[in-house]
């Protein structure tokens, strides 16, 4: 299969194509996106939750980000690959070419995701003049969760809903290449997919986005502490991965595993010569 690019996405949302997204933080989940043919994998920072089990995604360094992008990157070389800038890293226009340099030269990364308004309109439009892909990441955002109150949907009021769509248009005309709309009322989105000409990818966003993402841990039921209300569950695999483990358990100590099929025979002639001293 191509690598779709970003005019393949421009393209599919003109078109009414949705585009289909999923975070991947390691080899094995990556290539089985890459073969099922999701349009587009993020290494998303909700690695420091699902993955590391830190509180929240403020711990996660870039040395996490980079470690989790190279894997994801051998296991889907043919996905385009978003990956996250983490918190603080990209605070300076310095840092955050510095920071964005090495997810895509190191990480492999095909563009980087950075979360906030127009306070960052600078930063996107420096990075994007360097030839480096920027996704911007607007409403909830959980990097900055503290000051939004905790994790709670965002733009319901007239100065957030108007705040949204405003930082939508900025973070467009700075270059950024797409737009993840977190956590926002279904019509605000619609408007903000209406009025811009970059692709939306929304989560917790309603269907009008031009494409979803979903913290691939929460829709496979991989995630127990808490499953946002936006989350559809494809599958409890937790559950599944428990019983499996509890029936190698019994087995083990049963002494039904490993049983001759999953055992190796040795030639009677060796057998005889390594017990003839009993
Ligand atoms: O980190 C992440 O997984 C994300 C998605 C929730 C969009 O930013």
């Amino acid at each position: 299969m191509k690598k779709k690019s970003i005019l393949k996405f421009k393209s599919m949302a003109a078109q009414g194509e949705k585009i289909t997204m999923l975070t991947a933080y390691d080899y094995p989940m990556a290539s089985i996106l890459e073969k099922s043919g999701i349009d587009t994998i993020l290494v998303g920072d909700s690695l420091g939750m699902v993955v590391l089990g830190y509180d929240s995604t403020v711990p996660v360094t870039m040395d996490e980000m980079l470690h989790h992008a190279k894997a994801v990157r051998r296991g889907a070389p043919n996905t385009f690959v978003v990956v996250d800038l983490p918190y603080l890293s990209y605070a300076t226009t310095r840092d955050a070419l510095k920071n964005a340099g090495r997810l895509i030269k190191e990480g492999g990364a095909d563009a980087v995701k950075l979360e906030g308004g127009r306070e960052y309109v600078e930063i996107i439009s420096f990075l994007t003049k360097s030839g480096i892909p920027v996704v911007g990441h607007i409403g909830l955002t959980p990097q900055t969760v503290t000051q939004l109150g905790g994790y709670r949907i965002q733009g319901k009021d007239i100065k957030s809903a108007t705040k949204l769509l405003q930082d939508a248009l900025s973070i467009e005309e700075a270059g950024a290449v797409m737009l993840v709309l977190e956590a926002i009322p279904a019509p605000l989105a619609e408007k903000i997919t209406e009025e811009t000409n970059i692709p939306t990818i929304g989560i917790g966003a309603g269907d009008k986005c031009n494409g979803q993402v979903l913290v691939l841990h929460d829709m496979l039921g991989l995630f127990e502490k808490f499953v946002p209300s936006f989350v559809k569950q494809y599958e409890l695999l937790g559950v599944k991965i428990e019983a499996a483990i509890k029936q190698y358990c019994e087995e083990v100590k049963g002494l039904v595993f490993p049983s001759q099929e999953h055992s190796f025979p040795l030639n009677e002639e060796v057998l005889k010569e390594i017990n003839k001293d009993k």
